[in-house]
């Protein structure tokens, strides 16, 4: 474990966080910046504003070497041509909605539909030009950096216009928060995500299988053909799904279970996960839900949350076709992303926490991603 001193608090830790900016590319004329964070422990974090990418995450291993454990790219044309949401901020809506199609106060709202592949007649992570493919308006902040971005009424078939906002934020207890806020002139729904794949391993050197995975949950949400919610949650207990206590991922994903096979991606034996978790503790504050280790760097990874729950990807649709960092291909279990939110097609489905926003309201959800290690 890393030590710190004991009086320390984020506030005053987050005061030696060093940020930097550069400009790393172009788009459509407009540059592209990069940031990064960095504290007094060698942590260091950083994000574009092109989609409000986090871009890599540098922390060291139980022996104290530094790595990135993020999936990514090395340049900004990278990210402007990324097909897999590589670290993405993924809205108005996160994850999957029926047929595009939902009712607000009994009015009809259609939003875009994906044309083909797996979602196809369905809207997903906000449509064909969602918000990671946006350039955003970033700027330094204390700590860390802000950026925001103006979706205008009617992008994508969303109703209103949508100021949202992202805060980065690094600090002396290796803790980045990330912290989306949102208002909007018309009821939307909002679903704010960070898609960002994380490999303990550092720099990519195998693949996540031996990861171990905890996740505070009884219940995940069930789903059908097409990965979209059935309305019911299934309990874990007795399945593969069950993590309450740290799994290996390889045993998991090797496990036959019809949930499994309905996320099966490259391996058509066995599936894999591509599913949300419902937390057991979810009443809109921080709480410390999601724990993935890695044994041999001895890296930890504990998530905090103000979500109702986490989608664990693990990657079941790439195929290597996307190069990344230091021209590895990003292939079928490269890295699992935990990726918290708030349900698929909540708008359909009543029983789930609700994810419209209102006029006068203010959308806001945290996370906060804690590196350690342990021998
Ligand atoms: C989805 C996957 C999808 C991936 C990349 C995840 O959040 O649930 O089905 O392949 O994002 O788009």
């Amino acid at each position: 474990m890393l030590c710190l001193p004991a009086l320390l608090n984020a506030q005053e830790g987050e005061s030696d966080v060093v940020v930097t900016q550069e400009v790393w590319g172009q788009y459509e004329g407009e540059e592209i910046k990069r940031f990064t964070l960095s504290n007094q422990y060698g942590m260091r974090v950083s994000v574009t504003n092109w989609g409000a990418y986090v871009t890599s995450i540098v922390v060291p291993d139980k022996q104290g070497a530094f790595e990135d454990v993020v999936l990514g790219y090395d340049s900004a044309d990278e990210y402007v041509r990324d097909c897999c949401y590589n670290g993405a901020t993924v809205g108005r809506f996160a994850n999957r909605i029926a047929g595009g199609h939902f009712r607000i106060d009994g009015k009809p709202v259609q939003l875009s539909v994906k044309r083909d592949g797996g979602n196809k007649g369905n809207h997903a992570h906000g449509g064909e030009v969602g918000f990671n493919k946006k350039l955003w308006h970033a700027r330094q902040v204390r700590g860390g950096v802000e950026m925001r971005y103006l979706s205008l009424d009617g992008e994508e078939g969303y109703p209103g216009n949508a100021n949202v906002t992202v805060l980065y934020r690094l600090n002396a207890n290796n803790e980045f928060t990330v912290s989306f806020s949102a208002t909007s002139d018309k009821t939307t729904p909002v679903n704010l995500i960070s898609h960002i794949y994380f490999n303990l391993t550092g720099n990519q050197k195998r693949d996540i299988e031996q990861h171990k995975l905890r996740v505070d949950a009884s219940d995940l949400v069930q789903v059908k053909k097409g990965l979209l919610p059935t309305g019911k949650l299934m309990r874990v207990e007795g399945t593969p799904f069950d993590l309450t206590i740290a799994a290996t991922l390889h045993e998991r994903l090797t496990s036959e279970h019809e949930q499994l096979k309905l996320a099966n991606g490259q391996d058509k034996t066995h599936g894999g996960f591509d599913h949300t978790w419902v937390f057991n503790r979810y009443d809109g504050k921080l709480q410390h839900q999601v724990q993935l280790y890695e044994p041999d760097s001895g890296r930890v990874l504990d998530i905090l949350t103000t979500q109702p729950g986490v989608h664990v990807y693990t990657g079941n649709f790439m195929n290597g076709s996307a190069i990344g960092k230091q021209g590895k291909a990003m292939t079928f279990r490269s890295g699992v992303a935990l990726e918290t939110q708030h349900f698929a097609d909540s708008v359909n489905q009543p029983q789930f926490p609700s994810t419209l926003l209102r006029p006068g309201e203010t959308y806001s959800e945290s996370t906060v991603y804690r590196f350690g290690s342990r021998q």
